[in-house]
């Protein structure tokens, strides 16, 4: 495995490589790798002749200093995670002046709009961090095709809105949200989970298979609510939001004909904040 901290030796690496006409993946990621940022790796390894993993804790896309402190890291444990992959990855972990030589801000871009909904209402500039990195990521790398997962989809859309409106021919690729078998999505933040609130929080995924279930023959208002009501009988499930939005624009329906929907959740369980939503076609 090469393994690279330094902007210009990964950037002189890739270079031999795309002089010999290699498609490049990247899979950008914080660390504390698991099993679905695993699959996005699967993903690019199999459409891709290289695949690049970042390590990279985002500083200014953390609103919360406590949560980027707590932040799980253990690149030891990452860097075998990778190797059980594959030992051809190309790995770039490098350190915050790094990729921030100068002040550690953000830079601003134009989201159209798609920033001002659910996460971006709890997380204040948390978008305009993730875009500033993935934006600065993706000029480094350069890369034929990029992963993300639909795990995080508000996120998803905003970078392809990002790689849209600067008219890079890198592809945005979308990945399936990978869960455990009773539905919890993985996720860095649930080692943070008990083993009894790790099942508390599969109602979340329970609250969104229902909304797929009722979409076509209930009002979507009648469905917030009813999830809402279930959510609320749970003490440890502090519900911060629950919509059904369009997966093009992000905004909460008037239904229209031939668009694609999606439920969005956010909640606190047992102190854990977590996010999850599923597509309802
Ligand atoms: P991170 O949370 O490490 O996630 C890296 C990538 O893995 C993201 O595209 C995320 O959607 C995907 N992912 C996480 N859990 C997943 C799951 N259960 N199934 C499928 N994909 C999953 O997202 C970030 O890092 C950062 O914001 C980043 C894009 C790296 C910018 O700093």
């Amino acid at each position: 495995m090469h393994i690279f901290s330094d902007i210009l030796q990964i950037q002189n690496h890739l270079f031999k490589l795309k002089s010999e006409r290699t498609i490049i993946g990247l899979v950008p990621t914080m660390g504390a790798l698991h099993e679905g940022h695993s699959s996005l790796i699967k993903k690019s390894k199999l459409e891709n002749d290289f695949t690049v993993v970042s390590i990279f804790v985002n500083p200014t896309q953390f609103d919360d200093s406590n949560d980027l402190l707590t932040y799980p890291s253990d690149i030891d444990n990452d860097i075998n995670l990778l190797k059980s992959i594959s030992d051809d990855i190309i790995l770039f972990n490098p350190d915050s002046h790094e990729i921030y030589s100068g002040e550690i801000k953000s830079d601003h871009f134009n989201l159209n709009g798609l920033d001002k909904h659910m996460e971006g209402e709890y997380r204040l500039n948390h978008f305009q961090g993730v875009a500033t990195v993935v934006n600065k990521l993706l000029s480094i790398v350069i890369p034929d095709n990029i992963y993300f997962g639909e795990k995080d989809f508000q996120q998803l859309r905003i970078i392809e809105n990002l790689v849209s409106e600067k008219k890079l021919k890198t592809k945005v690729v979308r990945c399936e949200t990978f869960r455990y078998a009773d539905g919890l999505a993985l996720s860095s933040r649930n080692n943070k989970l008990s083993f009894s609130s790790k099942k508390i929080a599969t109602n979340l995924f329970k609250a969104l298979n229902f909304a797929k279930e009722k979409f076509n023959t209930l009002d979507t208002f009648e469905i917030e609510k009813k999830v809402m009501e279930y959510l609320s009988s749970f003490p440890e499930i502090k519900l911060e939001y629950f919509v059904i939005a369009d997966e093009e624009t992000l905004e909460t329906p008037i239904l229209k004909e031939n668009h694609k929907y999606r439920a969005f959740i956010a909640a606190n369980v047992s102190g854990v904040r977590l996010i999850d939503n599923i597509k309802l076609y």
